[in-house]
């Protein structure tokens, strides 16, 4: 395998994971001597972030252009108990026919930057299945689909922020940022405010998971804890009797401890 010839070009990129995996290190040492210099802590995502290749090209390099929203925009949506139905937050019964896999429990709180309960908001998740895979046409490799798992659902967040989804754990999948690049087991989120301008998409990831390593886009965010932040935690009291595994996860909206948020775009 040759060398990476053409950088800007995902199509063309032979990257091996050794190069890609040299380059974070030299990143992530880089943020470290910063911090050293006295340099604040970074809680999202670096945009630019030459190992993540398939972003290269549709990274924003300007400033964001502020713009005015339309009125209709800062009242929709406003989902409410009556939009969503409570059966949404199960993925393993959208079939006639359970599907494959490890059955867990994820549950939470969606929570502002003083760790005030966030109430009525809209969590959508969606994820591969216990194979790896999508149901969708651009995920076309050879890992079966489940007839008996969408793999997508809602939730409105209680009195107190809390959600609570239960699904299938989804298995990493391959993509095509670099020669063998395998993502890591993650559920992707969307939360709505009350309002289309305050949308928010992130990922929560599996504890443990050999990948985060070798992952550009878990490791474009150069700042430890911020990457800590968005790995859930095994909660033996979410597990149920021979029924669940059990993670919680909480997702702070805004503030220093903020869950990195990706653009909306992404979808890997
Ligand atoms: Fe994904």
């Amino acid at each position: 395998m040759s060398a990476n010839t053409n950088a800007l070009d995902p199509a063309a990129t032979t990257a091996t994971q050794e190069e890609i995996s040299a380059e974070i290190s030299s990143t992530h040492e880089d943020y470290r001597q910063q911090l050293l210099a006295g340099k604040k802590a970074e809680t999202q995502p670096r945009v630019d972030f030459a190992p993540y290749r398939s972003s290269l090209l549709r990274h924003p390099t300007k400033n964001l252009h502020h713009a005015d929203p339309e009125t209709i925009e800062l009242y929709s949506p406003a989902f409410g108990q009556r939009d969503v139905h409570a059966l949404e937050s199960d993925l393993t019964i959208q079939h006639n026919g359970e599907p494959i896999g490890e059955r867990i429990v994820v549950s939470g709180r969606v929570l502002d930057g003083d760790g005030r309960p966030v109430a009525g908001q809209l969590v959508e998740i969606w994820q591969a299945n216990a194979a790896g895979r999508y149901v969708h046409k651009r995920d076309q490799h050879p890992a079966p689909i489940d007839p008996n798992f969408t793999g997508v659902g809602r939730a409105i967040t209680g009195a107190n922020g809390e959600y609570s989804f239960t699904t299938i754990k989804p298995a990493p999948y391959p993509w095509k940022n670099h020669h063998n690049a395998w993502r890591p087991a993650h559920i992707h989120f969307s939360l709505f405010g009350t309002d289309f301008t305050q949308r928010m998409i992130t990922q929560m990831y599996f504890p443990g998971d050999p990948l985060f390593a070798l992952d550009p886009i878990y490791q474009s965010i150069t700042d430890q804890d911020a990457r800590d932040r968005l790995v859930a935690t095994y909660d033996h009291s979410i597990t149920s009797h021979e029924w669940a595994t059990g993670y919680n996860w909480d997702i702070v909206l805004t503030g220093s401890n903020r869950t990195w948020m990706e653009e909306e775009e992404g979808e890997h």
